[in-house]
């Protein structure tokens, strides 16, 4: 009979051998991934929420989320960056629905509250009523306070650039959740250089939020599913490479160095993804130009629990905001920039280099198909599991990247933090 389970229980007990056995209902049950928003992304972690570049005058503002909430980031007149909930303390309304735009204060379009960039009340129609006839008639009671009834403000870190929000306002400060030694991998890429936004790209992917953050602590397929990587050589088995995780095992850094073994190494030897006669016409894809802030790495790749990645592909480097829209599905969100001292020759091959990724990527396309596909296995028998066990059971850092340990590294925090 196989796996098929004699009774089906909801959420049995995870099998044991450490974290490596993952429950596809992990992916799969709705109250598992209400459970998640509420401790992964509204409580106790920083979660991204943009560029400060994305904001560079007063008044200027984007509007995101954390987690499922929907959220704006705001330049204020004094320069300070501030996150409040985009909802009216009125009535509820999600009042604001520009992507990105420049405003004096913040409307709500329903009565027209309105708030500082801030989010403080400054204004309510009709507070003190309506004369009419010689009387006053209707405004708030007396009692009324616009100090009571400001947006909700998350709290907001800023470092290199980078804002970061959390609902909880005990959260532990940014460098302490990152860590040492992802921090140091942080300040490479957000070294307080100005950045500059080069544009963006938004994909629906139908799996579950956690399948993204896996594909980027996986270092297994990179060299097996994307024949771009294999057969140019950008990212193999044989690249010299490194793992790091914080000391929770919730971030993660996966650094690899381009190899010199050339493009027949015994490492693509069986490989079906590697295509030894396919060429690229526009060579303007690999014009590689090794920059100082490297200090070695060709490719650095950030995993910040739970929210977003940070990638350095060569000359590429984007953000990637996960945005959960349900268990089965998020959004994601790439920010491709530069940095301001750039040449213009360095910003066009940033852009040049940007195909390899987003939505239609020669590199991530491949990976949206296959956290879908992975979604579809899961939800046809959830009673079942995955394996993570390459390398082993344990999960710690290494010197190379046949391994799942940032896996096995991931599931051990969120078994703690779910009491799973
Ligand atoms: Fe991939």
């Amino acid at each position: 009979m196989g796996d098929i389970p004699v009774v089906f229980q909801k959420n049995p007990a995870w099998e044991e051998k450490g974290s490596s056995r993952i429950p596809f209902w992990a992916y799969t049950d709705e109250s598992i991934y209400k459970k998640e928003l509420e401790r992964f992304f509204y409580h106790g972690h920083w979660c991204y929420v943009g560029l400060e570049a994305e904001i560079p005058n007063h008044g200027d503002f984007k509007r995101t989320v954390v987690g499922e909430r929907s959220v704006i980031m705001t330049r204020a007149q004094d320069d300070s960056i501030h996150v409040v909930e985009n909802v009216c303390a009125h009535r509820g309304m999600q009042f604001c629905r520009e992507r990105h735009g420049n405003k004096k204060e913040l409307v709500c379009p329903y009565h027209q509250w309105n708030y500082t960039l801030k989010g403080d009340l400054q204004g309510v129609p009709f507070r003190r009523g309506v004369k009419q006839d010689g009387k006053v008639n209707g405004g708030m009671p007396k009692e009324f306070k616009t100090e009571e009834h400001s947006l909700n403000k998350l709290k907001v870190a800023t470092r290199g650039g980078v804002v970061f929000a959390s609902f909880d306002h005990d959260v532990q400060s940014l460098e302490d959740y990152l860590g040492p030694d992802i921090l140091a991998y942080f300040d490479r890429l957000f070294s307080g250089r100005k950045l500059h936004i080069l544009g963006y790209n938004r994909q629906r992917i139908p799996g579950n939020w956690k399948l993204m953050q896996e594909n980027i602590k996986d270092p297994y397929h990179p060299g097996l599913l994307h024949t771009w990587f294999v057969t140019y050589g950008l990212w193999r088995a044989d690249n010299k490479s490194e793992l790091k995780m914080d000391s929770e095992f919730r971030h993660a850094a996966m650094v690899s160095t381009r190899g010199s073994a050339g493009a027949k190494a015994e490492v693509t030897a069986g490989v079906t993804s590697f295509k030894e006669s396919m060429s690229i016409n526009d060579k303007r894809l690999l014009d590689i130009v090794a920059e100082p802030w490297w200090g070695g790495p060709t490719a650095v790749m950030l995993t910040i629990f739970p929210s977003v990645i940070f990638q350095q592909q060569v000359n590429s480097v984007s953000t990637r905001h996960i945005q959960p829209n349900g268990k089965g599905s998020f959004d994601f969100v790439w920010t491709h920039f530069g940095f301001e001292d750039d040449t213009p020759e360095m910003t066009e091959r940033r852009l040049i280099q940007a195909n390899l990724f987003g939505p239609a990527g020669f590199v991530s396309a491949d990976d949206g198909e296959v956290i879908e596909l992975s979604q579809c296995g899961f939800e046809q028998k959830p009673f079942h599991r995955t394996l993570a066990e390459l390398g082993g059971y344990e999960c710690g850092n290494t010197d190379h990247m046949v391994t799942e340990t940032l896996i096995r590294g991931m599931y051990n925090y969120w078994r703690k933090v779910m009491e799973i």
